[in-house]
């Protein structure tokens, strides 16, 4: 069993990227020598924390309320997709850091920057706003920690990511 709440796993995985993305923030607000590998390795961060956090959430926690709050959801799912533009457009950049870029190039990677800043921020505030205060209101204690146990399972990686496995609750055709 779960020892905390599955959008409280959620939230504690917020609070980290928020505190790597107002380090990316800072970082470009004040460019100065060496930005460029700064940023690149504070996107990798962003990225190693977003990764396992948005395959929790897409495969355990959004299918879990697809029924019930479908068009929320599918709100949820487009700003995904679009922090996955902007992370691409960063990882062409960063990709490139070790060569060096041209000036324009690094004036793009700033721009970038700020974009994902206010994307995934924009995501954040809107998912805890909306989503996880749905979740806090109508999920059960047994189902926060089946959704729980399950997002910690995926995390470990000891099981396939798949909405089905313990079967302890289901609900709109998406079992936990
Ligand atoms: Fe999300
Ligand atoms: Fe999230």
């Amino acid at each position: 069993m779960a020892s905390v709440a599955a959008s409280d796993l959620l939230r504690t995985d917020h609070r980290q990227i928020e505190m790597a993305l107002d380090r990316l923030l800072a970082t470009v607000k004040h460019p100065g020598e060496g930005i460029v590998l700064q940023v690149r390795d504070i996107f990798a961060e962003i990225q190693r924390l977003m990764g396992p956090h948005v395959r929790k959430e897409e495969n355990v926690f959004y299918p879990y309320f697809q029924a019930a709050f479908s068009e929320l959801l599918a709100e949820m799912d487009e700003q995904h997709e679009y922090i996955a533009e902007v992370t691409a457009g960063m990882g062409e950049l960063t990709g490139m850091a070790g060569k060096g870029l041209t000036e324009r190039q690094v004036l793009e990677l700033i721009r970038l920057s700020m974009e994902l800043f206010d994307a995934i921020q924009h995501h954040i505030v809107d998912e805890e706003d909306q989503l996880l205060r749905l979740a806090d209101q109508h999920l059960s204690v047994v189902e926060q920690d089946c959704l729980a146990t399950k997002m910690q399972r995926l995390e470990v990686g000891s099981r396939p990511i798949g909405t089905a496995g313990l079967g302890d609750c289901a609900k709109g055709g998406a079992t936990c």
